[in-house]
C-alpha cells in the first residue's frame, strides 16, 4: 500500500527522460550509480500492454530508478516473419509510460545498435534449440545479443521478464549466469485479458472472429491443466486433447505443443513433477504462444 502510494506521489512529479542514443543512455546510468541509486530495466519492444505495465509496476517497486527501452529487435526476426509490420505507436508508448511514472524511456535507433559493421552474436546452447528456437532461426541468438547490449548500455541493477515468454526468461537467465553478469533477473507472471488470452503486442493483428479462434490457446491450457489434476499422466492424451481444442475452430495453424520440464525442456512421456505446458500457434498473421506451469502436487502420483 505505502508502495503504491509512493507511485501514486511520484507520478505527480515526475517526467519522462527519453534518451535516443546510447552515448546519451550511458550518461544517465553512469550517473544514477554514481548516486548510489538502483536501476531497474524493462526492455520491450513497445506497443506496450498490460503485460508491460506490470513489469514496469515492479521494476517502480522495486527500484529507485526504472529504465524502460523500446526496440524493435531486427536481429531476432526471421526473414519471413513481421519486422516491417510490427507495431510501432512511440507517441502512445510514451503517453502511457509517463502515466506509470517510468523514469527513463531509452529508445534507440537500429543503425545505431546494429552499425553496417556489426559482427558480435551471442549464443545460449542447449535450452536455444527446443521450442521457439526449433522453427525460428536464430531467434534466440537475437534475443541474448540484444539483451546483453542492452543490459551493458543501460547497466541495471534488476531487469524484469515475462513469464508469457517462458523460454526466453531462460535463455537469458542462463546467460547472465555462464557470462557473469551483474545483474538480478526478476521473473514476472504472465498477464491476461479478462477472458483469458494472453496479452501480446500481436493481438492487434487478430480480427474480432481471429480472436475467438486464439482463446482456443488458453482454452486447451486450462482443460489440460483440469485433466491433469483429474489424473492423466500421460503427456500424449493431454498434447492430443490441446491439438483437438486448437484445431476446434478453422484458422489455428499449431507451431508445437510441448508438454516439458520448465528448465531444460525436454520433453515428458508421463507428466510428474513440476511440468511446463507450451503453445505456439498462428492465427491469421500473428503468431501467438502461450503457457502454464503444472505443480507437482497437481500431477498424479
Ligand atoms: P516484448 O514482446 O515487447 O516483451 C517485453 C517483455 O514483456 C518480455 O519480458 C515479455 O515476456 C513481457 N511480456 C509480454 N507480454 C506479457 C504478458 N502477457 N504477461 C507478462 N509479461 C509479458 O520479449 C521481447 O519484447 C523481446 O524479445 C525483448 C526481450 C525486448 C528483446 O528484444
Amino acid at each position: 500500500m505505502i508502495e503504491t502510494k509512493n507511485i501514486a506521489a511520484r507520478r505527480e512529479t515526475k517526467t519522462l527522460q527519453v534518451a535516443s542514443s546510447i552515448s546519451k543512455m550511458k550518461e544517465i546510468a553512469e550517473s544514477l550509480r554514481r548516486q548510489n541509486l538502483t536501476i531497474g530495466f524493462v526492455p520491450t519492444m513497445g506497443c506496450l500492454h498490460g503485460g508491460h505495465l506490470r513489469l514496469i509496476k515492479k521494476s517502480l517497486e522495486f527500484c529507485d530508478r526504472t529504465v524502460v527501452s523500446i526496440f524493435v529487435n531486427p536481429t531476432q526476426f526471421g526473414r519471413d516473419e513481421d519486422l516491417d509490420s510490427y507495431p510501432r505507436q512511440l507517441e502512445d508508448d510514451i503517453e502511457k509510460l509517463e502515466a506509470t511514472a517510468a523514469d527513463i524511456l531509452f529508445h534507440p535507433g537500429a543503425e545505431e545498435m546494429y552499425p553496417q559493421n556489426y559482427k558480435t552474436h551471442v549464443q545460449v546452447q542447449d535450452i536455444s534449440e527446443y521450442l521457439c528456437g526449433k522453427n525460428r532461426d536464430g531467434f534466440f541468438i537475437g534475443v541474448a545479443t540484444v539483451v546483453l547490449k542492452l543490459f551493458n548500455i543501460v547497466r541495471p541493477h534488476r531487469a524484469f521478464f515475462g513469464e508469457k515468454d517462458w523460454q526466453q526468461l531462460a535463455v537469458i537467465e542462463a546467460m547472465v549466469e555462464d557470462l557473469n553478469l551483474d545483474v538480478a533477473v526478476v521473473r514476472v507472471p504472465l498477464v491476461r485479458e479478462p477472458d483469458g488470452l494472453a496479452m501480446s503486442s500481436r493481438n492487434r493483428y487478430l480480427s474480432p472472429q481471429q480472436r475467438q479462434t486464439a482463446l482456443s490457446l488458453s482454452r486447451s491450457l486450462r482443460e489440460a491443466r483440469d485433466n491433469i489434476r483429474r489424473g492423466t499422466t500421460s503427456a500424449k492424451v493431454i498434447s492430443d486433447a490441446i491439438q483437438r481444442c486448437l484445431l476446434e475452430k478453422e484458422g489455428c495453424e499449431i507451431d508445437y505443443i510441448a508438454i516439458c520440464d520448465p528448465e531444460s525442456f525436454r520433453a515428458k512421456e508421463q507428466i510428474r513433477g513440476r511440468t511446463l505446458i507450451a503453445i505456439a500457434a498462428k492465427v491469421g498473421v500473428a503468431r501467438l504462444i502461450d503457457n502454464c506451469i503444472v505443480e507437482e502436487n497437481e500431477c498424479s502420483e
